[in-house]
C-alpha cells in the first residue's frame, strides 16, 4: 500500500463508503467540494477537477485555442504528456533548452522560441522545483502536475495530476486545472462534459475528461494533510543536502533549493550514473531515472527535426540524473545512508571530480 494512503486509510474508506451509499459516480457534491477545498488550498479562484493530468493540458490548450497552424514551446525534459497534449491538438512543439542548475525550462530560452504563432508556454516545475516564468504575452500554462503544495500560480493557468505517486495521490487517475480567469475556468468546464450546454445541446468539441466522484472523495480526505507532508518532504530533502555538504562529493551535482520547493523527488546528476545506480541498488537503495530520453529525439517527434545534440544541455541531463528516495514517510536517517554508500561508491571507483562535459 502507498505509505500516504496508510496514514489516512480509515478516512479514506469513509469516503468512499459515502460515494458507494450516494449512487453518484460521476461528477456531483464530491466533485464540487474537492474543487472547492483544492481552489483554497492553491489559493486561486477556480479549480476544475478532470479526469488526469494529461487531459488537464489537453482541456486547458483547447479552451486556449491551440491547434493545427500553432505552436506551443515547452521543455524536452518532462514527462510525455506535456508535449503529447500540444501534439495531439495538431500543435507545433518548439523545445526549447533547460537550465542546467534547475533543470526546468530556460525562461530566455522559452521567450526567445515564442513567434507569433505560439499560442501557449509550458513551464514544467519538474520534481517540484518552482520553474521561473519566461517574461513573454504569450500565456503560460504550469504544468504543476509535480509541484502541488510548492509554487502559487503565476500564470494563466497550472494543470495537476493525482497519479497515485504524486505529493497527493488519488487511488488510480485524476487531474484538475488550476486558474484565476472564470471565462477559462467556465471553458474548460465545458469541454470535460463533450461540450454540452445544456446536456445533449453541444456548444463546442469537447471529450470525457470528467473527474470521478470516488477520486474527488479520496483526494478531498487527503488535501488537509498536504501541508504537513510537504514539511516532511522539505526536511527530508535538507538533510539530503547537508549530508552531502558534509561529505563533498565532486562527482554529484545538487538540486537547488528554493522555499517553494514540493520535493516530489530529490534528484541529483551523477558522474557514472549508471555505475552509481548498480551500487546503490546492491545496497538495496531503490532509485529512479527521470527521464532516460529528452522528448525532442523520442521517435514520435521526428518531423520536428530535431537531431542530436539539437539541445545539448537537456541531452547532458538525461545521461546524469538519478532520484535518490524520498517520500513523507521515509526514516529520517535514510538520507545520511543513502549519501554514505554514495560517497563509498565514489571512493572506490575514483570517478574524477565533475567537469561539466558528459
Ligand atoms: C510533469 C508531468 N506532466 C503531466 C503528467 C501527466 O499526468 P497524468 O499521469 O495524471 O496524466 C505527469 C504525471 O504523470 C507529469 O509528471
Amino acid at each position: 500500500m502507498h505509505a500516504e494512503l496508510a496514514l489516512v486509510r480509515a478516512d479514506v474508506d469513509a469516503a468512499i463508503a459515502r460515494v458507494l451509499d450516494s449512487g453518484v459516480f460521476i461528477g456531483g457534491p464530491e466533485v464540487k467540494s474537492f474543487e472547492q477545498a483544492l481552489a483554497q488550498a492553491a489559493n486561486v479562484s477556480h479549480a476544475v477537477g478532470v479526469s488526469s493530468g494529461t487531459d488537464a493540458l489537453l482541456a486547458t490548450l483547447m479552451a486556449l485555442g491551440v491547434g493545427p497552424g500553432s505552436e506551443v514551446v515547452t521543455t524536452a525534459f518532462t514527462f510525455f504528456a506535456t508535449a503529447g497534449a500540444a501534439t495531439r491538438l495538431g500543435a507545433r512543439v518548439v523545445f526549447a533548452e533547460i537550465d542546467e542548475t534547475t533543470l526546468n525550462l530556460d525562461p530566455r530560452a522559452a521567450a526567445s522560441a515564442c513567434s507569433d504563432r505560439t499560442r501557449a508556454v509550458i513551464p514544467v516545475h519538474l520534481f517540484g522545483h518552482p520553474a521561473t516564468l519566461p517574461a513573454t504575452s504569450v500565456p503560460i500554462v504550469e504544468d504543476a502536475a509535480q509541484s502541488l503544495g510548492g509554487p502559487a500560480l503565476g500564470g494563466i493557468a497550472a494543470t495537476l495530476s493525482f497519479f497515485p505517486t504524486k505529493n497527493v495521490g488519488a487511488v488510480g487517475d485524476a487531474g484538475a486545472v488550476l486558474t484565476n480567469d472564470a471565462a477559462l475556468a467556465e471553458r474548460i468546464t465545458l469541454l470535460r462534459t463533450h461540450g454540452a450546454q445544456p446536456k445533449y445541446h453541444h456548444l463546442v468539441v469537447g471529450g470525457n475528461f470528467r473527474l470521478d466522484a470516488i477520486q474527488a472523495a479520496v483526494l478531498r480526505a487527503k488535501l488537509p494533510h498536504l501541508a504537513a507532508w510537504t514539511a516532511r518532504r522539505r526536511l527530508l530533502a535538507q538533510r539530503y543536502l547537508d549530508a552531502f555538504a558534509a561529505a563533498g562529493i565532486p562527482e554529484i551535482r545538487l538540486p537547488p533549493a528554493h522555499p517553494q520547493h514540493a520535493w516530489h523527488q530529490f534528484v541529483v546528476c551523477a558522474q557514472d550514473r549508471n555505475g552509481l545506480r548498480q551500487h546503490l541498488a546492491a545496497a538495496e537503495i531503490g532509485t529512479e531515472i527521470y527521464y532516460p530520453e529528452p522528448l525532442h529525439l523520442q521517435p514520435c517527434f521526428a518531423d520536428l527535426g530535431y537531431r542530436p545534440r539539437s539541445l545539448p544541455v537537456t541531452e547532458r541531463v538525461v545521461r546524469e540524473v538519478i532520484a535518490l528516495p524520498l517520500h513523507p514517510s521515509l526514516p529520517e536517517g535514510i538520507p545520511e545512508q543513502v549519501v554514505g554508500q554514495i560517497a563509498a561508491f565514489y571512493r572506490k571507483n575514483g570517478v574524477r571530480p565533475a567537469t561539466g562535459n558528459p
